[in-house]
């Protein structure tokens, strides 16, 4: 399979914060933005894949500023890096200033998802090919993310981690 680029997969979604997705503070209410990153993560992995996809699981989420209400905000996903049928989405929150326009990193998150087949049952992706310093970061970092995912989920030993590295490092 061909391998591409995280700009095929970069997707973009702009939308404001309403009062029914807020919280009793007036800020954008945690959920509604994990929905909003799932669905523009979502995108990104069927972009990569060209297949149906679902979410394996949600590795990494910070919230480290408040979204408050009316603001717009902006979710970009991109897949960092795809292994076998999995595909990691890095995603990037930012929020934009009303009179200056620019624009606030916000949050940040990352998710895994899984390209499956009409049965469910996961299917081979492209490789992915980083071309900027930070696509090859992200990137890079990757499987020692995944690791710990399998780890914290109970689907690998600790141990045995050592060889899914070697598994993926093969194919670099
Ligand atoms: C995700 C899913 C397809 C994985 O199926 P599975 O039978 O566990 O398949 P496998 O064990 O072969 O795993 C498939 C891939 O997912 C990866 N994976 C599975 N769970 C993972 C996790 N928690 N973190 C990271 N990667 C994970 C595996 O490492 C494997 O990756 P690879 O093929 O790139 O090496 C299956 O668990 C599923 O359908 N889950 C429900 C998804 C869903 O409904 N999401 C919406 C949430 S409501």
């Amino acid at each position: 399979m061909q391998a591409k680029h995280p700009q095929e997969s970069r997707t973009t979604l702009t939308d404001l914060v309403l009062p029914s997705e807020t919280n009793p503070l007036n800020n954008l209410f945690g959920g509604e933005l994990l929905a909003r990153m799932d669905r523009a993560a979502s995108i990104a992995a069927r972009r990569h894949s060209r297949r149906i996809v679902v979410t394996a699981s949600v590795n990494h989420v910070a919230f480290n500023k408040a979204v408050p209400l009316g603001s717009v905000v902006t979710v970009e996903a991109a897949v960092s890096r795809a292994f076998k049928s999995s595909m990691e989405i890095f995603i990037d929150v930012w929020v934009e200033d009303r009179e200056s326009g620019n624009r606030t990193k916000a949050n940040e998150a990352i998710y895994t998802f899984v390209a499956v087949d009409e049965t469910g049952t996961p299917v081979s992706v492209p490789p992915l090919e980083p071309e900027t310093e930070l696509e090859k970061q992200r990137y890079d970092a990757a499987l020692r993310r995944k690791q710990l995912s399998l780890v914290l989920a109970g689907k690998m030993k600790p141990q045995d981690a050592t060889e899914l590295k070697a598994l993926f490092e093969d194919k670099i």
